[in-house]
């Protein structure tokens, strides 16, 4: 197991170890619904990276400059902090796991309590969150962003 087959919480990387591959992590991603995790403490993993198995996520001209995309269904936030730097992180809030429903303002935003994140290295900026996001790991190439 590599450390980009990983995931945030402990539910969804078991699902995740299980399906090893570029369908499997998308579907396993998907599976980990929005509300099992919602009260969940468990933050022990949120450091780790997660990813992709290769699927294309979405073309680079979708995410604007100084700003990002939220990819509900893939559990991820691609942002551009600046033209032609792509990053993405999990979508999952490190403070109770409430999925980040905005990226304004430079930050990746969390509803439910207000934390914020930055869009360029996911460190938290504002609100209880403890932990930044954990970085997924994608590849750009010919205007294609990739979970890797
Ligand atoms: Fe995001 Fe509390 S769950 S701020």
């Amino acid at each position: 197991m590599t450390a980009s087959e990983e995931t945030v919480s402990a539910p969804c990387r078991r699902t995740v170890v299980a399906t090893i591959g570029a369908a499997g992590i998308a579907a396993a991603l998907t599976a980990c619904g929005a509300g099992d995790d919602k009260d969940s403490s468990d933050a022990a993993g949120a450091q780790e990276p997660v990813g992709g198995g290769g699927a294309v996520l979405a073309k680079t001209s979708d995410i604007p400059v100084g700003g990002g995309k939220i990819f509900k269904d893939e559990q991820l936030v691609v942002t551009q902090p600046t033209e032609g730097e792509f990053k993405a992180f999990s979508n999952r809030c490190t403070h109770k796991q409430c999925p980040v429903t905005s990226v304004e303002g430079g930050t990746v935003n969390c509803p439910c309590h207000g934390s914020k994140f930055d869009i360029a290295d996911g460190s938290v900026r504002g609100g209880p969150a403890p932990k930044p996001l954990p970085a997924a790991e994608i590849s750009v190439a010919d205007g294609s962003i990739k979970l890797l």
